[in-house]
């Protein structure tokens, strides 16, 4: 146990989100004095050896966990998933070209904004039609033949739905992972690019993982800024100026600790128990909680889910938050109540979330 779990509450909260308490430890020795340098992480030079070993552990292990081999780059950016919105478009989508986005919440419609302001977008799919319900099927998609890739989200952070596997296409694929990076195995070595802001499942805001086919990245057609140029930042080791050290060092011991627990496929069944729980809630709750994802899409790690009135949900995330569970009000554009519970949080969490949901309903029922 670590030495401060005792005063630590229940973090529901979608991100940044709970870290693996083990990980919170090391972190408080090495900003201290990391490796026996006499020198705290946040202080060491970003081209020093320290950093180096650091960058080096963090780059194996990404390609470890991910099964990919050298022929896919590992880049530490900045600028969030965000930035990845605005820097796919402008680099792989040329003039006159057209890419593929099944449009499955607000953060692929965030980027589909950005993508058209570089091309044309086809929407593959349109999740508005159904209140962003599931992820399509692959007979639900509209692909363009020769689209210059397709990007989607594996994992819908705020509608809590995810797909089961990744959509077919002939075109390069693009994922942002980045509520569920490295919760499941998923087929990383199949796809163009794969990227993730680190502050849900791989540690603290600052960095974005990306992971990125060499022959794709070369591929890219419009000149842009060095920083926004993936070749020029593999080219430097992703460090092409002050890279964000501290969020790749975190992101590293959390990828150690998964690694620790057995991978993504001890992952995955550690995921799929905890939101079980809480899925077997909603449904034996004799409708009293409606889930908002179809069954087929359900996420593991945002559970989503309505209360028959909006008082009572108020009323939920206010009592919940008075027994040390936080962070449970949904997203402000669809309501009701979000449990994220990605890989470091405790499965315990889960089933004391789903006592107070029983308990709740039968209150209020
Ligand atoms: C799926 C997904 N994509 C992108 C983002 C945006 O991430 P960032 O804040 O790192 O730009 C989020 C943030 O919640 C997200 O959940």
């Amino acid at each position: 146990m670590s030495a401060t779990s005792t005063d630590r509450i229940l973090n529901f909260s979608a991100g940044p989100a709970v870290m693996p308490e083990p990980v919170l430890d090391q972190i408080r020795e090495d900003v201290w004095n990391i490796d026996g340098s006499g020198i705290g992480v946040l202080e060491h030079s970003h081209r020093g050896p320290v950093i180096d070993r650091i960058f080096d552990d963090a780059l194996e292990r990404t390609r470890r966990l991910a099964g990919v081999g050298d022929d896919h780059e590992v880049l530490f950016l900045q600028g969030g998933a965000s930035m990845q919105f605005g820097m796919i478009p402008m680099n792989f989508l040329p003039e006159g070209g057209i890419a593929d986005y099944p449009d499955t919440g607000t953060w692929t419609s965030k980027a589909i904004k950005e993508a058209r302001k570089f091309g044309e977008v086809n929407v593959a799919f349109a999740g508005s039609d159904c209140n962003y319900d599931h992820c399509p099927s692959n007979e639900e998609l509209s692909l363009t033949d020769g689209a210059a890739y397709l990007h989607y989200c594996s994992n819908n952070t705020i509608y809590g739905t995810r797909y089961a596997t990744p959509p077919s296409t002939t075109a390069p694929l693009v994922c942002d992972t980045s509520s569920e990076m490295f919760a499941r195995p998923w087929p990383f070595a199949d796809h163009a690019m794969v990227y993730a802001g680190a502050q849900k499942n791989l540690g603290p805001s600052g960095v974005a993982l990306v992971i990125i086919r060499r022959d794709f990245m070369e591929s890219a057609g419009r000149e842009t800024i060095d920083m926004l140029d993936y070749r020029k930042h593999a080219k430097a080791g992703s460090r092409l100026n002050t890279p964000p050290v501290f969020g790749v060092y975190a992101m590293n011991l959390v990828m150690a600790w998964i690694e620790e627990q057995g991978g993504l496929p001890a992952m995955a069944d550690h995921n799929d128990a905890k939101a079980g729980v809480i899925y077997d809630a909603i449904d034996g709750s004799g409708g009293f909680y409606r889930g908002h994802a179809k069954s087929c899409c359900r996420s593991t790690m945002n559970v989503t889910f309505r209360l028959p009135s909006e008082d009572l949900e108020k009323a939920f995330v206010e009592q919940a938050g008075a027994e040390g569970m936080s962070g449970l009000k949904g997203h402000r554009s669809v309501g009701g109540i979000r449990a994220s519970i990605y890989n470091a949080f405790p499965a315990a969490g889960c089933d004391t979330l789903a006592s107070f949901m029983a308990d709740f309903a039968s209150k209020n029922g």
